[in-house]
């Protein structure tokens, strides 16, 4: 019988992650199906609970209800737990597994396709909202040592806070594994003293076109600069453009490889990204 999987959000109807879901079918040769459900804004509960009764297996979950998918998972991955947002839901009996693969698919991303070692860069990661919390602890465990800015700093301080306890309590079971504390910049002037390996943006400054200030300096010799958007060149990817970065990618890799980690939680097989990745450019 076909196993039913769903991505919920709202908006939906713009979401690729159906087409991304039946191209790994296809290549993997799963028999699933997977449709994208419109939850309205008040009823993203009761949305899961009807898709788990009609026997779904799973669902991804995406803006703007990664956090209540977070408050009604039953398991948390640690993932999950240090991004306190999930996106990626899997029905088990009574249990809602939540896990996050966001932070995977980024990583994933950098290192596989775009071919850059994260181990001992520095990063600057913009933004403090959902999407930076979701990538920032994948990025520690790859090793990289995050820098974290914010139009709102004290936004930037609480991820930062966050992340040190979530480490440090983490740490505490998971011995011998060491991460760099991340750091967070509170003003433009600081950061001008600085350049990156790195500079990922995770704002949402994109979706209205508008340019983040920055200094012209900060992209390291070889710095990459990274968009988690996709679709068009952002001001962001224009302005590394501009000031000597040298590779420029938007997030449509990230968004393939997210997809791709959920594939593997639910089907326990890894479909090949670089098809899907390049089909979807074409598309
Ligand atoms: P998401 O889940 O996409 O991260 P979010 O939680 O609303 O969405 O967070 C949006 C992030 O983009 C925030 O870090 C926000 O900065 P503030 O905390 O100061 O609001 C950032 N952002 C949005 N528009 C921006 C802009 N024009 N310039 C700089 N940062 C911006």
């Amino acid at each position: 019988m076909t196993d039913r999987y769903a991505v919920i959000g709202n908006p939906i109807a713009h979401s690729k992650s159906p087409l991304i879901h039946r191209m790994f079918a296809e290549q993997t040769g799963q028999d699933i199906s997977y449709e994208a459900v419109l939850a309205p804004l008040e009823g993203f509960a009761a949305t899961v609970e009807r898709l788990r009764k009609v026997g779904c297996k799973g669902c991804n979950v995406t803006v703007p209800f990664k956090f209540e998918a977070f408050n009604i998972a039953t398991e948390l991955s640690e993932r999950a737990r240090s991004a306190q947002a999930v996106n990626t839901l899997s029905f088990d009996g009574d249990e809602i597994r939540g896990d996050n693969t966001d932070g995977a698919g980024l990583v994933c991303d950098i290192q596989q396709n775009l071919k850059f070692t994260l181990q001992g860069r520095n990063i600057l990661l913009l933004g403090a909202g959902g999407a930076a919390w979701g990538v920032s602890l994948p990025l520690l465990e790859a090793g990289a040592n995050i820098n974290i800015f914010n139009r709102t700093t004290d936004k930037a301080q609480q991820l930062s806070h966050g992340l040190q306890t979530f480490l440090k309590r983490d740490l505490y079971t998971r011995k011998g594994l060491k991460y760099g504390l991340p750091n967070f910049l509170n003003s433009y002037a600081e950061l001008s003293s600085k350049q990156f390996d790195f500079v990922i943006n995770a704002t949402s400054a994109g979706l209205t076109e508008s340019e983040i200030p920055l200094p012209p300096g900060i992209f390291a010799p070889g710095a990459l600069a990274y968009d988690m958007m996709y679709g068009r060149e952002t001001p962001f990817m224009k302005f590394a453009r501009e000031h000597g970065a040298a590779v420029i990618a938007d997030g449509l890799g990230m968004l393939v490889e997210q997809a791709a980690e959920a594939f593997y939680i639910w089907r326990g097989v890894r479909p090949k990204t670089a098809p899907v990745i390049a089909a979807l450019r074409l598309s």
